[in-house]
Parts: structure tokens; C-alpha cells; sequence
């Protein structure tokens, strides 16, 4: 199977992903972690992608997309796998169609998670992520018991580069402007579902599943 999850930034991809991906057992590919890791390893990719991605910008398309083909022909993802993070524009989606058709797969559904913009920006404004292990937390929905330290490990808690007033600002306008067409690219296929964003993440993840057990 082969699954996107979609939504705005701060929707709750990521934490879904992961959800999804430990119960179904198959691979979750997020390209924002793949990029950030890419940053923090200092590799050409990571120089490349960190202007764009501090600003809130997407990344150029041949970078992306051509780390995603290399990342899907790999054999764990012979079982299927999530996509959290792409395709962000048109572009892309026909690019991800074209990769898929080479490998004889294609999309299966695409999950796309609603919530609205006041609750994007108290989501991300709240995000922080361990230092140590990468878990991701909240200031007000998943408090710690001491402010900057993650209770499962100790670790330090960090805002990330891009989740500034100014970045955040300029990722919704990117997602309304070129991320939001890849949604009717997808409904003229009749693979979207929509998925209610607000709420217990735990809630969340059962109408997903549900969504995709359908
Ligand atoms: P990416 O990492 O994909 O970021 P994003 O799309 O902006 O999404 P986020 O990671 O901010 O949020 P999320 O939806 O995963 O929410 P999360 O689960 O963390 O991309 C970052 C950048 O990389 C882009 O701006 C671009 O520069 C570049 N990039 C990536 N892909 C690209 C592409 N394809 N092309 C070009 N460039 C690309 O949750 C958010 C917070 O809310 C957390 O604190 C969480 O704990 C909390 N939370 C989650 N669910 C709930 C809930 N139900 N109730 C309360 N709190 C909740």
C-alpha cells in the first residue's frame, strides 16, 4: 500500500506517519526529516536544502523528488510505504506518478488531515523536539515534566529552525499557493479521504486507520 499523508504544516503528518507506520509495519518516509538530517550531517543535499527550508521555502523539485526515487527503490519499501511531506506541488505529484509507473505501483489514498490555520499556528509555535532521542513534544497539548528536557530521555528540548513567526507565516502561504493543488490533482483520481485533525492524536489515528481499512 501505498499511502500520502497529506495536511498543512503542523497538521499532524508527522505524528500520524509514525502511527500509522509502527501499527501497519511498513516505511514512513518524511522528507522534511530526510532533509534535516541531510542539514545536520552537513552533506551537499543539507547545504543545499537550508536556505529554503529556514525561510519556509520549498526546497527546488529535482533535489526532492530525485532523493524520493532513490529512497522508494529501495527494498524495504517493496511492502508499500507512507509519504509524509510529498508531493508539496503539482509538480511533483506528476513527477511521483511517473517514478511510481516506473516501478509498477502507483498511489493508493491519500489521507488528508484537516484542521484550521489558528490551530496550525498554535501547534507549531508549541513543537519541541528532543535534542537526544527526536521526539517530538508540546509546550501545551504534550507538556514535559521540566520545560526543556524530554521526560523519556533526558534530552534537550529544541524549537526547530523553520518553526520562527516569520517561516511559519510564509509555509502557509506556500501551502495554500502550490501545496493545496496537489489535493484536486488527487480528488480527480478519487483517492482522498479526509481525516478531522482536531482532537486526541490517539482519536485521530483510529479514523485513520478506519479511512484506510475501507
Ligand atoms: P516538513 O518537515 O514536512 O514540515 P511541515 O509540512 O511544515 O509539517 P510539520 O513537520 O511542521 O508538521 P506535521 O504536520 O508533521 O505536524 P507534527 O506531527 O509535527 O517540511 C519542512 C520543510 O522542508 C518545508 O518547509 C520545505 O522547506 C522542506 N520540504 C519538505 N518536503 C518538501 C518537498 N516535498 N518539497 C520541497 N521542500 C520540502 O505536529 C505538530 C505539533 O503539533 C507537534 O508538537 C505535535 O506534538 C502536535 N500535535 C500533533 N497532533 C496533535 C493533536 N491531535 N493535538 C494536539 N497537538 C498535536
Amino acid at each position: 500500500m501505498i499511502l500520502v499523508i497529506f495536511g498543512p504544516p503542523g497538521a499532524g503528518k508527522g505524528t500520524q506517519s509514525r502511527f500509522i507506520a509502527q501499527e501497519l509495519k511498513v516505511l514512513h518516509i518524511s522528507t522534511g526529516d530526510i532533509l534535516r538530517n541531510a542539514i545536520e550531517g552537513q552533506t551537499e543535499l543539507g547545504k543545499k536544502a537550508c536556505d529554503y527550508m529556514s525561510a519556509g521555502e520549498l526546497v527546488p523539485d529535482d533535489l526532492v523528488s530525485g532523493m524520493i526515487f532513490e529512497r522508494i527503490k529501495e527494498p524495504d519499501a517493496d511492502a508499500g510505504f507512507i509519504l509524509d511531506g510529498y508531493p508539496r506541488n503539482l509538480n511533483q505529484a506528476i513527477e511521483l506518478d511517473r517514478m511510481l509507473e516506473s516501478l509498477s505501483k502507483k498511489v493508493d489514498l491519500v489521507v488528508n488531515i484537516v484542521v484550521s490555520d489558528e490551530e496550525i499556528i498554535r501547534r507549531i509555535s508549541g513543537r519541541r523536539i528532543c535534542d537526544l532521542c527526536g521526539r517530538v513534544t508540546h509546550v501545551e497539548y504534550d507538556p514535559q515534566i521540566n520545560s526543556d528536557m524530554c521526560d523519556v530521555c533526558g534530552g534537550e528540548l529544541k524549537i526547530r529552525m523553520d518553526d520562527t513567526k516569520k517561516a511559519i507565516k510564509n509555509r502557509l502561504n506556500v501551502y495554500y499557493s502550490e501545496t493545496l493543488p496537489v489535493l484536486n490533482y488527487y480528488m480527480a483520481k478519487g483517492i482522498v479521504k479526509d481525516a478531522n485533525g482536531w482532537g486526541e492524536k490517539n482519536n485521530i489515528f483510529s479514523e485513520i486507520l478506519n479511512l484506510i481499512e475501507k
